[in-house]
């Protein structure tokens, strides 16, 4: 049984994608990359509300994460809401290779936990085709700045080596928005293009 595993078998409640902020993501993706997404992945799903929200909307949805222990409480409640468009896969993003295809690919509070970053980042860049968008969404952490135990800075990523790693791998890297939260926190959502 794998940490999350563990973490899983005690159903923590992680918060779904805010109704707001995913219309105004799906609005600027269908004017600027591509009027009519239909299929979505959603790299290290958990248990995460994000699959549903996608599949009622109408999308064919994928969802990948390591954790056996959370798909199985997906697929659950994927029979249990008679969905027909989500499926899942098994799989570590850090060290398995990924082939597959679609018009969104999201990645949320997980970039964090993924061991081998270019390893997965390489592998989303062949994934994407031109009107294809990657959803990046991660607590960072500034150089400079003090950090206490209080700013979560263990479930956040570097900013600037995140944003150097991502220019080396994508053509296209855009910061689309932070959330400021509490003295010094800051969620960082990219949107990256192949
Ligand atoms: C904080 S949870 C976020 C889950 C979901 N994306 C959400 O927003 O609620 C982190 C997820 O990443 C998954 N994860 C961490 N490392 C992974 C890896 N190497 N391969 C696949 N999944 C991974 C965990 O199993 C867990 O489901």
């Amino acid at each position: 049984m794998n940490k999350w595993d563990k973490i899983f078998s005690n159903n923590p409640q992680f918060k779904p994608l805010n109704e707001h902020f995913l219309n105004l993501l799906l609005t600027k993706i269908k004017k600027d990359t591509n009027p009519s997404p239909q299929k979505m992945v959603d790299f290290g799903c958990g248990t995460a509300q994000t699959l549903f929200q996608f599949s009622k909307l109408g999308f064919d949805v994928t969802g990948l994460d390591f954790s056996e222990v959370a798909l199985n409480k997906v697929q659950q409640k994927i029979e249990e809401n008679k969905t027909t468009n989500i499926k899942l896969i098994k799989s570590d993003l850090s060290s398995e290779k990924i082939n597959l295809e679609a018009d969104i690919f999201l990645c949320s509070w997980v970039y964090t936990f993924i061991d081998n970053k270019e390893f997965f980042l390489k592998n989303v860049a062949q994934c994407l085709h031109d009107d294809s968008i990657f959803i990046l969404i991660t607590p960072v952490t500034h150089q400079g700045t003090s950090y206490t135990e209080e700013d979560k800075i263990n479930i956040a990523v570097d900013f600037e080596e995140t944003i150097k790693l991502l220019n080396n791998i994508f053509s296209n890297v855009e910061i689309y928005h932070h959330d400021y939260i509490g003295f010094r926190e800051d969620y960082v959502t990219f949107l990256i293009k192949k």
